[in-house]
């Protein structure tokens, strides 16, 4: 084969999964491409997740934080939304970090392919350049991270201006009167809140009778108050019909699951938030004999697929479609592709919410723990004692760890409250050397800070404290 495009590895993707994946494959010599048929590096974490949704939620609460808090600290200030230049910092953010991720490929060897890859049976993979030209790669293996797309809606027609998901709602021109949001998990939350605080009346529509799908049941409840209190207005137990757009606005049709009642309500802007789908689009799956699971991902065992060499990660395989998820999976399937011992934790990734108060949680909510029949005791803390966060005019939340009875072994942690995502990891990283309460009570924290919270909940597991 031809030396310029014979490989060790052929990474499909350049999101967090597969950049990750390639940049490990050529920290570890091996001779790696990574193809992207996007035009920039660095998929939809990058380019229009993680990144500049998180960019707004940081610059949205500075603006919120300017016209409702500022006064309370003794600042006196009139703040002004300018729209454009918001979006303009954002995008810089993106651009710089998509730089980096050449840097590092370039730093690590990797080949930057551009253009749409196909598999061609076994060892091969073809791309079909920009200009329309086909190359093809041959490969002794073939990383498949073609992450995820958004969910589509029956009766819902995203025309991304008035009926818009999550990439759209990323970039709107003006704020909207009023937006509906079509699903009440993390990407309604985020993003209603950025344009709740930049001005719009956010209504949520949501199928369940919660909100945050996934969550332990006191947050998810303790989130839906809060957010209710900043001006958030919740349906849950609904469905949407239909949502109809016109020149001004969009109609939807709803029906109450639980009494049948149908309604139509108008809003400006509509976001369907109601999850997302693994993206294979035309892989050529069939060339290596690759079957889809019935939900549509693509199954794998320990990162390999069924077909020899090809193997598979992120979010087009099952499980959380989290960024951190995808990057770890990218590591560990290089690390077990080259005959390296790599594996992911499935039971210790966190999940947040960048809502404010943030929600951060790792490992069983208290309904998995009892279903499982475990015994069980619950440490809790409340960020009204929790010294920084008074401080900080920022009291509303609390911790709660799930021990076990019989070994003290943590179960689950779950907070609201402030910047809850900065320690999070924490927990993940007690419970993955197998720390029990007792170990994360007796550690020294920094004082003040909100880590303090969850030093403290673990203390109230065994009745050190009794101020929760
Ligand atoms: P992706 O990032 O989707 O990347 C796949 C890449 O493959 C894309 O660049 C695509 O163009 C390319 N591709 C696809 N097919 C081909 C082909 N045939 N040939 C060449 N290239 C191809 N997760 C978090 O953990 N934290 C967050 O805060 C967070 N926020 C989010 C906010 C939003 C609005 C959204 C939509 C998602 C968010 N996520 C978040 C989820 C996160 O973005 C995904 O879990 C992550 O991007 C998955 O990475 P991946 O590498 O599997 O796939
Ligand atoms: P999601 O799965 O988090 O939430 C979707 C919500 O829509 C659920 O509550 C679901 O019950 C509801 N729903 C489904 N069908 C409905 C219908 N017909 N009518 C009304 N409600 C309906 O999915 P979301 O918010 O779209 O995000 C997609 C994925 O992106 C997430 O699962 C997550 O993995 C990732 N993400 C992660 C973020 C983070 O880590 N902070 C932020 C944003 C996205």
């Amino acid at each position: 084969p031809n030396a310029a495009t014979n490989y060790d590895l052929v990474v499909i993707g350049s999101g967090v999964g597969g950049y990750t994946a390639a940049n490990r494959a050529g920290q570890l010599g091996l001779k790696t491409a990574c193809v992207e048929g996007a035009a920039v590096l660095g998929g939809t974490c990058l380019n229009v997740g993680c990144i500049p949704s998180k960019a707004l939620l940081h610059a949205s609460e500075l603006f919120d934080l300017a016209r409702t808090k500022f006064a309370g600290f003794g600042i006196k200030v009139s703040p002004e939304l300018d729209l454009p230049t918001m979006m303009v910092q954002k995008q810089a953010s993106v651009d710089a970090l998509g730089h980096g991720i050449e840097f590092l490929f370039h730093k690590n060897k990797v080949d930057r392919i551009d253009g749409w890859a196909r598999l061609a049976g076994p060892g091969k993979v073809q791309v079909r350049k920009p200009d329309g030209s086909d190359i093809q790669l041959t490969t002794r293996h073939v990383v498949i991270a073609t992450g995820s797309i958004p969910t589509p809606l029956a009766g819902v027609t995203v025309d991304q201006v008035r009926i818009v998901d999550s990439t759209a709602a990323l970039t709107l021109r003006e704020v909207p009167k009023k937006l509906l949001v079509i699903g009440a998990g993390s990407i309604g939350l985020e993003l209603g809140s950025v344009w709740r605080r930049l001005g719009a009346e956010v209504q949520v529509v949501e199928f369940l009778d919660h909100i945050i799908p996934g969550a332990d049941a006191a947050i998810a409840s303790a989130c839906q108050k809060m957010l209710e209190k900043q001006g958030f207005a919740f349906r849950l137990s609904t469905k949407v019909l239909r949502a109809t757009a016109h020149d001004a606005t969009v109609s939807v049709d709803l029906e109450g699951l639980k009494d049948g009642i149908k309604e139509t309500v108008n809003a400006d802007v509509v976001l369907v938030a109601v999850g997302r789908r693994p993206f294979v689009g035309d892989l050529g799956l069939e060339t290596v004999n690759l079957a889809l699971d019935d939900r549509g991902f693509i199954p794998t065992q320990n990162f390999a697929t069924s077909a020899l060499g090809v193997w598979a990660i992120g979010d087009v395989t099952a499980g959380p479609m989290l960024a951190h998820k995808a990057e770890d999976e990218g590591v560990a399937c290089v690390e077990v592709l080259s005959g390296l011992a790599g594996s992911v934790d499935y039971s210790i990734i966190p999940s947040v919410i960048y809502t404010s108060p943030e929600v951060a949680w790792v490992g069983l909510t208290e309904d998995q723990v009892k279903s499982g029949g475990r015994p069980y005791k619950l440490g809790r803390f409340p960020f009204s004692a929790n010294s920084r966060a008074k401080l900080q005019h920022e009291g509303e939340g609390f911790v709660k760890v799930i021990s076990s009875t019989d070994d003290y072994r943590i179960l689950g942690v779950h907070m609201i409250g402030p910047q809850v995502s900065e320690f999070i990891g924490e927990a993940c990283l007690a419970m993955e050397f197998h720390a029990d309460s007792e170990d994360v009570a007796r550690t020294c924290h920094p004082h003040p800070t909100g880590s303090e919270a969850l030093r403290q909940a673990a203390m109230s597991v065994d009745g050190w404290m009794t101020q929760a």
